[in-house]
Order: C-alpha cells, then sequence, then structure tokens
C-alpha cells in the first residue's frame, strides 16, 4: 500500500469574486506521476502555488509527508512554476553554480543534476544557445538541485516545439523512475496519459474525478462481438472475467473491459469453446474521451 505524500482537504481559494479552487481533496500516493488536468482557468497553477506557500488558502487544509506545512518541508519539494530566468550569456553549468549558492546546497549537485538532466556534455555551453527543449531540461535541473523528494511541475512543455516536448516527457518519466514523486499541472490529456500513473481531473477549480489513469479509464474499453449462434455466445461470454459488464446492442453484444482488451486474447477463448466470431471490434477509449465526457456532465 503506498502513502500519500500529499494530502489535501477542501482546499479553497478565490481572487475576489473569482472562486478558482474550490473545496479540493487530492490524494498524491507516494511515487505516483500526478497530474493535475484541467482546462486553462481551471485553477491548476492556484492549487500548485498554495501547495508551495506561495499563495495562502482561503480555507481548507494540506499536508506534505504526513505534517502540517511549515518551510523545512520545502527543501524536500523542487519546484518549476514559470519559466525560470537563468543567464543568458552564462554557461550552463555556471547557471546552475549561482542556483546553488541561492538554495544552499552542495556545489558538487551540479554535475549530478546535468548528467540527470542529458545536459552534462554541453555543460560549458551557453544558455542562449540552447534549443528549448534543452533549456526546459536545466530548468528541470535546477528544481533537481536540492536532491528533493517531490517535483511540481507546472505546464512543463508549455511554448516547447515537438521535439522539445518529447524530450521533456521523457525525462519527466526517467526522473519518476529513480523514485521521486512528480505532481505535474497540464492541460494536455495526451501529456497526461503518456507521463502520468495517476490524474486529478478539474474543471472551474472543482474535482470531476480522481484515481489512476488505468481506473479513470476502466470500464471504458469496449468489445464488440457477433456470431451466428448468439446465445451459445452470450453462454461463453458469462464466464469471461475481463468483461465487466455485458449487453445486448441490436444484433450485438457489446462488452465493457476492466482493462485493456486483447481482442487475440478473447478471440482464443471462444474458439476454444467452439464458437467462431463473425464479428469482433475492439474500442479503446482514451482519457482524452473520458476527460470530454466527464468535464460535458459537470
Ligand atoms: N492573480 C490573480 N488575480 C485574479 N484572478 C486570478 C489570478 N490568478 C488566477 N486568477 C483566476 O483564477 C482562475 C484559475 O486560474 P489558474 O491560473 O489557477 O488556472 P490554470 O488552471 O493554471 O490555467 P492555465 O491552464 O491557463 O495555466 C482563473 O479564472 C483565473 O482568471
Ligand atoms: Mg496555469
Amino acid at each position: 500500500m503506498l502513502e500519500n505524500v500529499l494530502k489535501t482537504q477542501a482546499l479553497a481559494k478565490s481572487y475576489g469574486r473569482i472562486k478558482a479552487v474550490k473545496s479540493l481533496d487530492l490524494e498524491v500516493p507516494d511515487g505516483a506521476v500526478f497530474g493535475i488536468l484541467g482546462p486553462n482557468g481551471s485553477g491548476k497553477s492556484t492549487t500548485l502555488s498554495m501547495l508551495l506557500g506561495i499563495l495562502t488558502p482561503d480555507s481548507g487544509s494540506f499536508s506534505w509527508f504526513g505534517q502540517a506545512p511549515e518551510p523545512a518541508q520545502r527543501k524536500r519539494i523542487g519546484a518549476l512554476l514559470e519559466q525560470p530566468n537563468f543567464y543568458p550569456y552564462l554557461s550552463a553549468r555556471k547557471n546552475l553554480e549561482i542556483a546553488c549558492l541561492i538554495k544552499e546546497c552542495s556545489p558538487t549537485r551540479v554535475d549530478i543534476v546535468l548528467e540527470q538532466v542529458g545536459l552534462l556534455a554541453r555543460a560549458e555551453s551557453a544558455f542562449k544557445t540552447f534549443s528549448t527543449g534543452m533549456k526546459q531540461r536545466l530548468a528541470i535541473a535546477s528544481a533537481l538541485l536540492a536532491d528533493p523528494k517531490v517535483l511540481v511541475l507546472d505546464e512543463p512543455t508549455n511554448g516547447l516545439d515537438p521535439q522539445g516536448i518529447a524530450e521533456v516527457r521523457e525525462l519527466i518519466i526517467q526522473i519518476a523512475k529513480r523514485g521521486k514523486t512528480i505532481l505535474l499541472a497540464s492541460h494536455i490529456l495526451d501529456e497526461v496519459e503518456k507521463v502520468c500513473t495517476h490524474v486529478a481531473v478539474i474543471k472551474q477549480g472543482q474535482l470531476l474525478a480522481q484515481g489512476s489513469v488505468m481506473e479513470i479509464l476502466r470500464n471504458q474499453h469496449q468489445v464488440e462481438l457477433k456470431a451466428d449462434d448468439m446465445e451459445a455466445l452470450e453462454r461463453a461470454l458469462s464466464a469471461y472475467e475481463p468483461a465487466a459488464e455485458r449487453r445486448r446492442v441490436g444484433n450485438l453484444i457489446v462488452l465493457s473491459m476492466t482493462g485493456e482488451p486483447d481482442g487475440s486474447a478473447l478471440n482464443r477463448y471462444l474458439y476454444d469453446q467452439g464458437l467462431v466470431l463473425s464479428h469482433l471490434r475492439v474500442h479503446k477509449k482514451r482519457l482524452e474521451e473520458s476527460f470530454l465526457e466527464i468535464t460535458a456532465k459537470a
């Protein structure tokens, strides 16, 4: 059982009459890559700012590592909220050495983080000569300087070209593999699906759904089937475990699956029982679709 690195309870924040975050309950498990997914203006940045002590919540509470917020905790949380300021004419290494002085961490960390983000070979190059993806990787390196337990990233691929986006996403996955918990805000469904293990979907400051990316997808995958002997097919499928639900829709049987559908395994299972299918179609719904459904209901 994973323990929660972060828990928020009824967290709320308004700007005057605009209710930016409404009674938000989040649970971020240790080791998760947790995506806060929501359209522009849904309160993602406001939430992250509260969690980092930049904004004070109007009401509600949160705890990092099971403890009420206190300044010492911040050392265990690396953050990248907006484009950081690097000196354009100074090298990557020099920029990180300066950041190191500000963050009071050991200068030996500089090469370690440069290596982690794949920039060690470019350590002596001036920041201004970097591609957008390299600039963002350097920013992530800076957030890693104090060797935090948690990394908080607000829209880490914003403004990057496709190559840069791919580089940064891969880097996030690699950092998570080394055991860090990552909290990432994004308005891009595809990004959350590719990078995150868990997701909280928010809209207008309100939580719509939260769980593992698989959980949010569960029961969303469907398989359509048809055979000459539909009754025999129904009987055979009644014992088919990966199906959470079975329905007759017109002349088809539609299964809602608990996980990723495996069409060939299902076909084999039925063939072994003497059933030959005349129709088999697998619909894999992506998070994008369930997100759109969820938000449409709100
Ligand atoms: N400083 C501020 N003053 C007034 N209103 C604000 C301020 N910052 C944010 N808001 C409002 O609060 C709401 C939530 O904004 P927030 O920046 O948290 O959303 P977001 O999900 O991060 O959006 P984006 O995807 O565009 O970054 C929006 O309606 C926004 O206009
Ligand atoms: Mg934002």
